[in-house]
């Protein structure tokens, strides 16, 4: 496809499915050598086994990188396998409990603790000396719920709320080892989580979230992994604590805008990317 990561190494956390395996493999195609990260559940052999397919590089770790230990020995993976480590995508999350907060289980608030944040914070802790060495870069998956809440599942918000806080203490923190932080935030994405059929959500929270997106329809995993590309590469050699919303605007939409949107606004692109995973993603607890 393209040369704008040639020679970079990166990891990329859920990169097994939904968003995660656009990312890598766009990153792969753009001449990134990928470290594919994911649940032992996931996906990440075949994603990764697609990449090499297609002439890429690419390993798999198959391990839940919210723990010390293991987010180490991710990094190490990739510096093992790869040399070096220039780029870190703290993409991972869950998502799995749609719930006013007085039904809300503390088991599925704690999961998303683990999974959204820790995650997070471990595999950053665990990359930034190795960044330090390549002058590299994180970005990390925020959220239009962390910018304005969401209705039934507050806590998800707070987690993506920590995540775009975080990021931009590391951005101000780490620029002294020449390392940029940023963020995406996606809003509703085509994967799993956006479904009634594949997640928590209701049809009746499917239909609203649709109606409130100005551009009346969902934003593809390929549309998200453009930015990543974007803020991960040296074109953003100047962005660093930056938030980069790819939500079809509905962070700054009010009322059912999304029914008004234009015909060419609706229609999702067809993309580049062969995505096998985009709706095997992760919607429930997982003991
Ligand atoms: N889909 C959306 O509408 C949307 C909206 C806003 C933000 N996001 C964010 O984008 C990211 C990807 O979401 P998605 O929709 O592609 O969901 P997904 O479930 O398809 O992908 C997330 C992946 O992360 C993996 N994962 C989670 N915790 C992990 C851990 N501790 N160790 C290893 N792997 C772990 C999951 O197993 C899964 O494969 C998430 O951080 C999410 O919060 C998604």
């Amino acid at each position: 496809m393209g040369n704008r990561l040639e020679g970079k190494v990166a990891i990329v956390t859920g990169g097994g499915t939904g968003i995660g395996e656009a990312i890598a493999k766009k990153f792969a195609a753009e001449g990134a050598s990928v470290v594919v990260a994911g649940f032992p559940e996931d996906p990440v052999e075949q994603v990764a086994k697609d990449i090499m397919e297609q002439g890429g590089a690419a390993i798999a770790f198959s391990r839940d990188i919210s723990s010390e230990a293991n987010a180490k020995s991710c990094v190490e993976l990739a510096v093992k396998q790869f040399g070096k480590l220039d780029i870190l995508i703290n993409n991972a999350g869950v998502f799995p409990e749609v719930n006013l907060l007085q039904d809300y289980t503390t088991e599925g608030f704690e999961y998303m603790l683990k999974n959204n944040i820790h995650s997070a914070f471990q595999m950053s802790k665990a990359a930034l000396p190795e960044l330090h060495k390549t002058k590299g870069n994180i970005v990390s998956a925020g959220s239009e719920a962390g910018m304005i809440g969401i209705a039934q599942n507050s806590p998800y918000g707070g987690t993506k709320g920590f995540i775009h806080a975080f990021m931009k203490g590391l951005a101000v923190e780490q620029a002294q080892f020449g390392v940029r932080c940023n963020i995406v935030g996606p809003g509703p994405i085509d994967t799993a989580w956006t479904h009634d059929s594949t997640g928590p959500m209701d049809s009746k929270m499917v239909k609203t979230m649709k109606e409130a997106t100005p551009m009346g329809r969902r934003g593809t995993p390929e549309e998200v992994a453009n930015v990543y590309l974007f803020l991960a590469s040296e074109e953003a050699s100047y962005v660093t604590g930056a938030l980069y919303m790819v939500d079809g605007g509905i962070t700054v939409a009010k009322g059912g805008v999304g029914t008004e949107a234009d015909a060419s606004m609706k229609k999702q692109p067809d993309g580049e990317l062969e995505l096998k995973h985009s709706k095997d993603g992760h919607t429930s607890i997982r003991k």
